[in-house]
């Protein structure tokens, strides 16, 4: 399963720009590969991973938390931040780079429940 998506982002992506190789990943493609699992399909939240949900978050919120994130140790007292701290550690491992403005549009856009 995630493998595919995987794939399929890879597709897309080298179909888009030979030049960019497996680099430039969606945020689309991200989210769904490695967000989902604990944010839910539908960003809705998973209790089961203690995902929150982040409908309910204006762009500029989501944008500020996931440079948070993605700049280790801002503040490392919650344990799901720091769960969150090595997910996207991890991510970035697989070459996949999240931007934390273009990831905040893109969850906003297609999830938020105040989008426009
Ligand atoms: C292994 C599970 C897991 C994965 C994978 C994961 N997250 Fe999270 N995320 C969490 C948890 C747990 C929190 C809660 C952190 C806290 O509140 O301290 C969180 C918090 C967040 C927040 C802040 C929400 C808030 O209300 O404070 C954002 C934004 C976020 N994640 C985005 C992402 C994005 C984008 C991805 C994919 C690139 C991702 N997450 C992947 C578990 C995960």
């Amino acid at each position: 399963m995630k493998i595919n998506k995987l794939l399929v982002g890879t597709l897309v992506t080298c179909g888009l720009s030979i030049s960019a190789i497996a680099q430039e990943y969606s945020q689309d493609a991200i989210y769904n590969a490695m967000c989902q699992k604990c944010h839910g399909k539908f960003a809705e939240g998973n209790p089961l991973k203690k995902g929150p949900s982040l409908i309910d978050k204006t762009k500029e919120e989501l944008s500020v938390d996931i440079y948070e994130l993605d700049s280790d140790g801002y503040q490392s007292s919650g344990t799901g931040h720091d769960i969150m701290e090595y997910n996207l550690g991890v991510i970035e491992n697989k070459g996949m780079i999240v931007d934390p403005d273009k990831m905040a549009e893109y969850i906003y856009k297609t999830f938020g429940k105040n989008k426009k």
